[in-house]
């Protein structure tokens, strides 16, 4: 397919514009391992930094299977071209890299490619992305807590009974078996996505808005929690797969039955855990973690429950169906925050109920939402890596995450639950989090 048909058909774009766009698109084909094919890659770059003045700037993007990054990163350095182009005068060329997701499988793959990284560009040289930090409302998280006074004070284990964060999708795996399957549910959303929301959730005020601070405080949310031993992870963490169900009202087929799936396979396509951030700010609050393939639908939100009132003026009938204080941060669809409060029913009778105060994003502000890789994209080119994931951001997610997958090996299949398609999990995920008196706030 031409690359000027794949842009949008929508009058966003003249033709014009788009034949602009597309007359400065080049190709140049090579084997990833094949030095000669970096050094034409070198030339072109070379003569079109001279026919276009583009200044000598290079951005490599690596959405490339991850088997071949150690090759790629090897080569670009191997070939001169990690080096920034020396310039004429006092102008300064920049060279950098995006690596997307995988990043790594493990701990030690993570360790080792961060290794291969370091060895060929420099720590500010390297991007890596992690879409959903390019979310509007994820950012919101940051504007939330820290330009708001009201929030913070209760912001912490005094008022906050728990926190719960959900990403549900109704599809599932798509054509995507031979990637999916040695991932599951616990390294294509945990490791990234939800580690990233819960350190924005959990972190301390930052100093200043720039990309150390933030991602110093970002780290420490990591650094406390605490890997699971194994008897934690049987308590604390439910893996499911999908059985036939449904997908938006229409039939749906068991994972094992997908087209490239092992009928025997034992990935998780849900995943439901409790964690704990052991700090002095978060002690004893617990985390509750959801994802999932082929849920009811499509939903990521970060709940935060408070605690009860200390003191009861009403009588359990009075407040019956009120639910606690309870503050969603809605990052995607119907983009927004709620806060759930309990209201008095009009009439003569004391009687409650709980009524939400909310905004969205559609009625608040007259703008279509960004694509999150536009904005990651444009903040690499000025060199603001605020929203991209540091070497030590990753390796502590792994560390985590490698507690809970290291136990499931030992397990065995039996520990992988059956949910049907369409439906919110296996049962054993409700018990996790019923057997502390508590309960999925499902959107
Ligand atoms: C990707 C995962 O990182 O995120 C996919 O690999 C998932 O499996 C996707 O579907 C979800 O992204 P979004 O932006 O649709 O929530």
């Amino acid at each position: 397919m031409c690359i000027r048909d794949s842009l949008p058909a929508d009058d966003k774009l003249d033709d014009q514009a788009k034949q602009t766009f597309a007359s400065q698109l080049f190709y140049c084909r090579s084997n990833f391992d094949d030095i000669d094919g970096y050094k034409r890659l070198g030339d072109l770059l070379n003569k079109l930094d001279k026919e276009e003045h583009t200044g000598g700037n290079r951005l490599f993007y690596l959405a490339t299977p991850p088997e071949t990054d150690s090759t790629i990163i090897e080569q670009l350095g191997k070939s001169g071209l990690s080096k920034p182009v020396q310039q004429d005068g006092d102008k300064q060329s920049w060279v950098r890299l995006i690596t997307e997701k995988p990043f790594g499988h493990d701990l030690a793959s993570a360790k080792k490619l961060n290794q291969e990284l370091a060895a060929v560009f420099q720590e500010d040289q390297i991007f890596r992305i992690d879409h959903y930090m390019g979310k509007e409302t994820v950012q919101n998280i940051i504007a939330f807590r820290f330009a708001n006074g009201i929030f913070e004070p209760l912001w912490n284990q005094k008022y906050i009974d728990h926190i719960q964060i959900l990403v549900a999708e109704s599809l599932g795996i798509g054509s995507r078996s031979e990637y999916y399957e040695t991932e599951g549910a616990i390294r294509d959303i945990v490791q990234n996505h939800v580690m990233q929301v819960l350190s924005l959730v959990g972190m301390e005020p930052p100093a200043d808005y720039n990309a150390n601070d933030i991602r110093d405080e970002k780290v420490k949310v990591l650094r406390a929690i605490k890997a699971l031993q194994p008897e934690e992870v049987n308590l604390r963490v439910v893996r499911g797969q999908y059985t036939a169900g449904t997908e938006d009202g229409k039939p749906a087929v068991a994972y094992k039955e997908e087209h490239g799936v092992n009928p025997a396979s034992t990935t998780e396509t849900y995943v439901a855990l409790k964690l704990f951030i052991e700090n002095w700010r978060w002690s004893d609050v617990p985390v509750y973690i959801r994802t999932g393939k082929h849920l009811p639908k499509r939903s990521t939100e970060v709940t935060v429950q408070f605690k009860r009132v200390p003191h009861q003026l009403y009588t359990p009938t009075e407040t019956q169906g009120l639910v606690p204080n309870r503050l969603t941060m809605r990052i995607q669809p119907d983009e927004g925050i709620s806060l759930k409060i309990g209201a008095k029913v009009p009439g003569a009778a004391s009687k409650l109920s709980t009524v939400d105060m909310g905004f969205t994003y559609n009625d608040a502000f007259d703008i279509e939402l960004p694509d999150a890789y536009e904005r990651l994209i444009a903040d690499c080119i000025v060199g603001d890596s605020t929203l991209f994931i540091r070497r030590d951001e990753i390796e502590e997610s792994w560390r985590i995450i490698d507690s809970i997958t290291e136990a499931w090996q030992k397990a065995g299949a039996e520990t992988v639950y059956p949910y049907a398609a369409g439906t919110w999990g296996p049962k054993e995920a409700d018990v996790l989090i019923e057997r502390d008196g508590r309960e999925w706030d499902n959107p």
